[in-house]
């Protein structure tokens, strides 16, 4: 009997010492599993009891039991005080320190030549001009013949054009063949529409040129609309886009769809018209190839000239971009460069 009493007090020395050296959980769960597991010390020992005579088991026994109970109790205290000491680690290195400064956001901006849009087709919006889409991908019917450019007329060559491998399918050079579908699809209701995108020439990339580029167009058709009209609505645009008080300008040229043609310049906003290096000292900048409807466009569009009358414009948005903000060269636009595109 003694000797399984004396390995029972053996153990529960033993164990108690190792215990206390214990300092993470892993370790308690590794002393658990070599004292008091199914597998452990403790119960390898009370397989010796069955040896013992029947006065002596239930004495080693109840000693055993009481040895077991000391030690699950020495455990959970060990277990507690450890999971204490493990939390209060975790909570300073898991610490959020709320004082920290935040970290910055960064915001993504829209490009200059949509807000360039934008801001046009918003002026143009406010005197009631709608916004109608019309393809990239054009007929030469529509871009060039239906517009008063005949087959062969030299007018044709002042747009370098791309075409594709279907006869008589190119990529439009500007905004104006919009006008004739939309003049198909409205007459005879009087039209005041706004015409965006992007239009393609095949030209050398230059600081004022790009392959491709914006253009808006503008449509006015109805009955009594006159050159003033044209004029009124150019110059409120102009205010609006580049500081009130500007001064409009119109100069003869020369466009096959419209008759008479006129160039727009508005009076600089940044030197005031005493000249500087955006408007190249003429005080002036163009901001837009106009004119009355021509009257064969008008038939082609299924309006009668005897009638009806109309006005119609057309200009650059990167140019007008670059106008008002500062931008001396078109290639900015399209080279992704975040430098540009932050500052623009
Ligand atoms: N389509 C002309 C161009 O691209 C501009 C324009 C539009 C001129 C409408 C007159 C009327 O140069």
């Amino acid at each position: 009997m003694s000797d399984i009493v004396t390995q029972l007090e053996v153990l529960q020395t033993k164990a108690t010492a190792a215990l206390s050296a214990a300092s993470s959980s892993a370790e308690t769960e590794a002393w658990h599993a070599e004292y008091l597991s199914r597998k452990g010390k403790l119960t390898t020992i009370l397989r010796g009891l069955g040896q013992l005579s029947a006065e002596e088991r239930p004495v080693v026994g109840q000693k055993a039991n009481v040895i077991k109970g000391a030690l699950e109790s020495a455990l959970q205290e060990r277990q507690a005080a450890i999971s204490s000491v493990e939390m209060m680690a975790t909570l300073d290195t898991d610490a959020v320190d709320v004082t920290l400064p935040g970290r910055p956001q960064t915001l993504g901006k829209l490009h200059p030549t949509t807000q360039a849009m934008r801001e046009i087709l918003a002026i143009f919006g406010q005197m009631g001009f709608q916004t109608y889409d019309a393809p990239e991908v054009e007929t030469d019917d529509n871009n060039f013949t239906l517009l008063n450019f005949p087959p062969g007329h030299p007018a044709r060559e002042m747009q370098d054009t791309f075409f594709t491998k279907n006869d008589g399918v190119i990529l439009r050079t500007h905004t104006s063949p919009g006008q004739i579908r939309a003049m198909r699809e409205f007459a005879p209701e009087p039209i005041r529409v706004m015409l965006p995108g992007k239009c393609y020439r095949n030209e050398d990339v230059t600081t004022r040129s790009e392959m491709m580029f914006y253009q808006v167009e503008g449509l006015v058709v109805g009955k009594n609309i006159t050159m003033s009209d044209l004029k009124g609505v150019m110059l409120n645009y102009g205010n609006q886009m580049y500081g009130n008080g500007r001064e409009i300008r119109f100069r003869k040229a020369y466009f096959p769809f419209t008759e008479p043609s006129v160039e727009v310049d508005v009076s600089c906003s940044l030197c005031n018209g005493d000249g500087c290096r955006v408007c190249k000292q003429t005080g002036w900048l163009e901001i837009s190839g106009a004119g009355m409807v021509h009257p064969v466009v008008l038939k082609n569009g299924g309006y009668d000239p005897a009638i009806y009358s109309g006005f119609a414009f057309g200009m650059g948005i990167e140019r007008q971009a670059m106008m008002k903000r500062q931008v001396d060269d078109i290639r900015y636009f399209y080279s992704n460069d975040a430098r540009f595109l932050d500052r623009v």
